[in-house]
């Protein structure tokens, strides 16, 4: 029988809590130790949980050696430094989405994962959940035609950000399902937004990616909508799928309609465009969470040493089309091209990064100005008055 790996999560705010209580559950897991600088959460955690660690300090974690790896669920800011530390410390390292605030910052923890023969992945969750790899299988059997393009829509009321605008926060998912999909790097991204709340930080977004073989994808995000919506629309040559995620079974249709244009027609005389209504289908899908599937992938990855699907590759790749995605709305929405150079250098320099609230509240840019936030904030800034101890 194979020794369980051991696995700390740092973070335990909304989405943590989510990793921990799959990682418990993982046969080939101990889940050892949960991490975070507010007491309240972690008084609660253990109330849940009484049988595992409780620390409020980072570093303290790193240090145990009874631990194989490290799952990152704090704010964007804090993924870069955390998982700098995590890899030195000699930890396989899962950061939750969007990998860094920068493509500098990917590309350096990938060499470092590299260098160390450490797993490094990223929580794009949707590449596991069973509606999305049936998507995949459909596209890649030819079913569809070929792909035209696709639109997404994620809205609803919050939960604001303070650190990231809406596109940083809601489009890493369907940027990372479009990837998946499409199976390449998008040439240009548009993006325009509107910050309706809070001065500096776009609450609604819409980003366009451009394709090769004029394929295009259009992703609207929104934290202002009375309505939870997940949606996606594949539209191919030959048939369409629209996926709704919020729909509690029937997720996928699969819809045989399409439009045609015949092939000879006179320009100066009538042409009909064929309409084809068919029927819908609807395929069966497993009930299977998601992020339990992703959380045993990372520890599958680690016992093999196996490419994860959302390796730092990946999260990298999406980076990149964030950092287009705030450089176009800095431009009102022009076309940025990818990979994406600022003045002949590559925006891995870091002039472009997630927008930061200042206290007066207006906006800045600037990766050096995160890094150093994010170096101070790695440490707690209130002291812990007590160590929670099981
Ligand atoms: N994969 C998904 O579907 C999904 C869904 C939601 C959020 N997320 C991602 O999860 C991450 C966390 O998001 P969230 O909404 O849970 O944020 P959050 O603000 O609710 O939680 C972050 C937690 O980190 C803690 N923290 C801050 N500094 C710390 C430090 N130095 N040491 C230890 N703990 C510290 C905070 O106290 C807080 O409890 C983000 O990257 C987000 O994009 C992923």
């Amino acid at each position: 029988m194979n020794k369980p790996i051991g696995v700390g999560v740092v973070g335990c705010g909304y989405w943590g809590p989510n990793l921990i209580r799959n990682f418990r559950t993982l046969p080939d897991c101990q889940l050892r130790v949960m991490c975070d600088v507010n007491e309240e959460r972690l008084a609660h955690l253990k109330k849940l949980y009484p049988e595992v660690e409780a620390e409020t300090q980072f570093e303290r974690m790193l240090a145990r050696p009874d631990l194989d790896a490290v799952a990152i669920a704090t704010s964007v800011r804090l993924h870069y430094p955390m998982a700098r530390a995590s890899l030195l410390a000699g930890k396989h390292t899962f950061i939750e989405k969007p990998m860094a605030t920068s493509v500098a910052e990917c590309t350096e923890l990938i060499e470092l994962a590299r260098k160390n023969g450490l797993i490094l992945m990223v929580g794009h969750t949707f590449l596991y959940s069973p509606a999305v790899r049936r998507i995949k299988e459909i596209v890649d059997s030819g079913d569809l035609g070929e792909i035209r393009y696709i639109s997404a829509r994620r809205l609803n009321l919050g939960l604001f950000q303070k650190d990231i605008n809406v596109a940083w926060d809601l489009a890493p998912h369907d940027i990372s399902i479009i990837q998946y999909i499409i199976g390449q790097q998008p040439t240009a991204v548009n993006c325009r937004g509107m910050s309706h709340v809070t001065p500096g930080i776009e609450d609604v977004t819409t980003m366009c990616l451009t394709f090769p073989k004029q394929q295009t994808a259009i992703i609207q995000s929104s934290w202002l909508d009375p309505r939870k919506v997940r949606e996606m629309t594949i539209v191919g040559s030959r048939r369409m799928i629209v996926y709704d995620d919020v729909a509690p079974l029937e997720k996928i249709r699969i819809f045989d309609a399409r439009v045609e244009r015949p092939p000879h027609y006179d320009t100066f005389g009538e042409f009909h465009y064929a309409y084809h209504y068919g029927d819908v289908y609807i395929p069966y899908l497993k009930q299977e969470e998601p992020l339990k599937v992703e959380c045993q992938h990372f520890l599958d990855c680690i016992r093999t040493g196996a490419k994860p699907l959302s390796d730092g590759e990946q999260g990298r790749q999406l980076v990149e089309i964030l950092e287009a995605s705030s450089e176009s709305l800095r431009r009102g929405g022009s076309p940025v091209e990818l990979p994406f150079r600022v003045n002949g250098q590559p925006a891995a320099n870091g002039r472009i990064a997630v927008r930061l609230v200042v206290k007066n509240g207006s906006a800045r840019n600037g990766r050096a100005k995160a890094r150093g936030r994010a170096r101070r904030a790695i440490k707690p800034s209130v002291r812990p008055r007590a160590r929670v101890t099981p």
